[in-house]
């Protein structure tokens, strides 16, 4: 298993001014939290728990303000993942048409269960609430990109050809 290490958080110069201009559009600083995890887990890849407490500090919140947000909100993730984010909806439309098959098809070919990661750090399997592409479901999202209409098959194809990029 991947072990957590402790990484000193520190925004440069550069992203502390942006976050200030974006700051300085809204009443109230905690308006731009969201920028903040963002800018945190496109930095250090995951929102760790010194990272939180950061951004609280950055925006006059609390730790547990900040936690509240972070753990809401399915596109953060609060401890390291596998180059992969294997992200599973499983909401109605695609629950109809197969998710849990599918779910089980990446735990069985990964050998991880959702919430895990592949030992080579390569892969992370998580269950997400809807992703908005009921229309094509069912859906997974892999990093920033959408998978639609998939079947186990498709499913598959689509492992192997990471696994080997
Ligand atoms: S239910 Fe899966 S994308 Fe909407």
């Amino acid at each position: 298993m991947k072990m957590e290490t402790t990484v000193e958080i520190q925004f440069t110069d550069q992203e502390l001014q942006k976050i200030e201009n974006l700051k300085s559009r809204y009443l109230k600083p905690d308006s731009v939290i969201l920028e903040v995890l963002y800018l945190l887990q496109e930095k250090y890849g995951y929102i760790s728990r010194e990272g939180m407490k950061y951004a609280a500090d950055l925006l006059g919140m609390t730790e547990e303000q900040v936690l509240g947000v972070v753990t809401f909100y399915s596109m953060f993730n609060t401890k390291p993942i596998g180059k992969y984010h294997l992200q599973v909806c499983t909401n109605v439309s695609c629950m109809l048409r197969g998710a849990y098959d599918l779910l089980k098809k990446l735990e069985a070919e990964l050998k991880i269960k959702k919430g895990e990661t592949t030992p080579d750090g390569l892969f992370t399997i998580s269950e997400v609430e809807c992703l908005g592409s009921c229309g094509t479901a069912p859906t997974i999202q892999i990093n920033e990109d959408y998978y639609e209409d998939l079947n186990e098959e498709k499913l598959v194809q689509i492992i192997s050809e990471l696994k080997n990029k």
